[in-house]
């Protein structure tokens, strides 16, 4: 079996090799031996326990312990479902793509051992939409795995089942939210749940259900066949193992890389990805995807990639999606930016958000185009404010994170575009620089 997650190959960038999705690659790397051991010898019990003791936390961007998530569901023989969480639709996050399209089975090994240990029975790869290739790449693993008998009924004449489908979405940022993903595969549109009841006790169809990111399952199988313990000594003592750092912006090596948690950014940054791109300073930094609050190069001081130091500076690693951002961005280009994409995704069934997220979007634009005074500022600043925690789902504090980080850090460089100015950038610095 090979390292965490996809290999512990630290600091170096992913190679693509594409035999790594057959299940005869996979085989030869130990693969499927961990969940037949598991359903042989393990109690579910057993296996809670062990992934409770590795410390791993949910890469999907909330960091719930996975171990706590599955002892949540309530014990019985109902229907159960794991739902795995492919939609990876967050700005600056694209590890999980990598993850479907080169270790599939890695994936399905490790949903095998998920469902043993909460009990569910059935499945499901909620892939986005757009991932048209991935979808194909999954289901043909899936079809693999059936006919070997390691997916479907009596798995290695344990008398334990479990059956596994592709469900692809219809390119909704929305239905990332586990809730509004549930609403999706049981065929409805994609509008986020009112919390509690959580999908532990009323999930999918009304049934107990996980929903866990496609990294967090991954992790599953090393997990189990070198034991929570050993997982836990990668990392640090609170932030336990390694991640997928999706890095992208101005740096000379963009690229998925596999870190273990507690890595200084400066080493991700200069070691890893050869630095900001063009010779330039560091201006500012996203940690998380696009929805959580920026950091000022300042503020990257001393910054470690684990789950305390982001906080303790205000933000957070989120889904590990990093963009960093030399001098010359423009901030308020930036931040218009995602705001037209927070606009475009809020599902609407919110006032706050609904209206709130367009209003953002709007004055951002007024601001760039120096076409705003103060008042668009103070505007931005209080709309956003009346926004936060006031809706059903997460996705309206995900604009106003960026707002209000963004329109409060860099307040000179917004004051700079009002009264007629315009942005005094050039044009297109955003997103350019390699
Ligand atoms: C607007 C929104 C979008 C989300 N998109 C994703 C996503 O694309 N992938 C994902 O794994 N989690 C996403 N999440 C987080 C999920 O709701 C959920 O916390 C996660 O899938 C749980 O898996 P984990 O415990 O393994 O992290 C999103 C949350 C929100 C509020
Ligand atoms: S916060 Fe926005 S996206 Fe979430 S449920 Fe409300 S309207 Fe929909």
């Amino acid at each position: 079996m090979a390292g965490p997650l996809v290999l512990l190959r630290d600091l170096k960038p992913q190679v693509d090799d594409p035999r790594t999705r057959d299940l005869d690659w996979y085989v030869g790397q130990g693969g499927y031996k961990t969940a037949e051991t598991v359903l042989k010898t393990k109690t579910p019990d057993d296996v809670i326990a062990e992934v409770k003791a590795s410390g791993i936390r949910g890469r999907g961007g909330a960091g719930f312990p996975t171990g706590m998530k599955w002892s949540f569901v309530p014990k019985g023989d109902g229907p159960k479902y794991l739902l795995c969480n492919a939609d990876e639709g967050e700005p600056g996050t694209f590890k999980d793509r990598l993850l479907l399209t080169q270790h599939p089975h890695q994936l399905i090994e490790g949903m095998i051992i998920a469902g043993f240990a909460f009990g569910a029975r059935q499945g499901y790869v909620y892939i986005r939409g757009e991932f048209v290739i991935e979808a194909e790449i999954v289901r043909r693993a899936i079809a693999e795995a059936y006919a070997k008998n390691w997916l479907g009924k009596n798995l290695w004449g344990t008398g334990v089942d479990f059956d596994l489908h592709v469900y692809r979405g219809a390119g909704a940022y929305i239905c990332g939210e586990e809730t509004s993903l549930i609403e999706s595969i049981e065929g409805k549109r994609g509008y986020p749940r009112l919390k509690p009841p959580f999908p532990a006790v009323y999930g999918a169809w009304g049934k107990p259900t996980v929903v866990n990111n496609v990294e967090t399952l991954s992790a599953v199988p090393w997990i189990l066949a070198k034991g929570g313990a050993q997982y836990a000594k990668i990392g640090t003592a609170k932030s336990a193992g390694t991640r997928l750092f999706s890095v992208s912006g101005h740096v000379n090596r963009p690229g998925v890389y596999e870190i273990p948690l507690g890595t200084p950014f400066t080493t991700i940054l200069n070691d890893v990805c050869g630095g900001v791109s063009g010779g330039r300073k560091l201006k500012a930094l996203i940690t998380g995807g696009s929805s959580v609050p920026i950091l000022t190069a300042a503020e990257t001081e001393g910054l470690i990639f684990d789950f305390e130091s982001p906080a303790s500076k205000g933000t957070m690693l989120g889904s590990g999606g990093v963009i960093v951002m030399a001098e010359g961005t423009c901030m308020v280009r930036a931040l218009m930016v995602l705001m037209r994409f927070y606009a475009h995704e809020s599902c609407g069934q919110c006032t706050p958000c609904r209206d709130g997220t367009p209003w953002l979007a709007n004055l951002t634009k007024m601001i760039e185009t120096g076409q705003a005074s103060m008042n668009e500022i103070e505007l931005l600043m209080s709309v956003s404010k009346k926004m936060a925690g006031n809706t059903i789902c997460p996705l309206a504090d995900a604009a106003v994170m960026p707002a209000q980080s963004y329109a409060t850090k860099f307040r000179d460089e917004f004051i700079a575009h009002l009264d007629g100015k315009g942005c005094p950038f050039p044009a297109w610095t955003f997103g350019e620089g390699h």
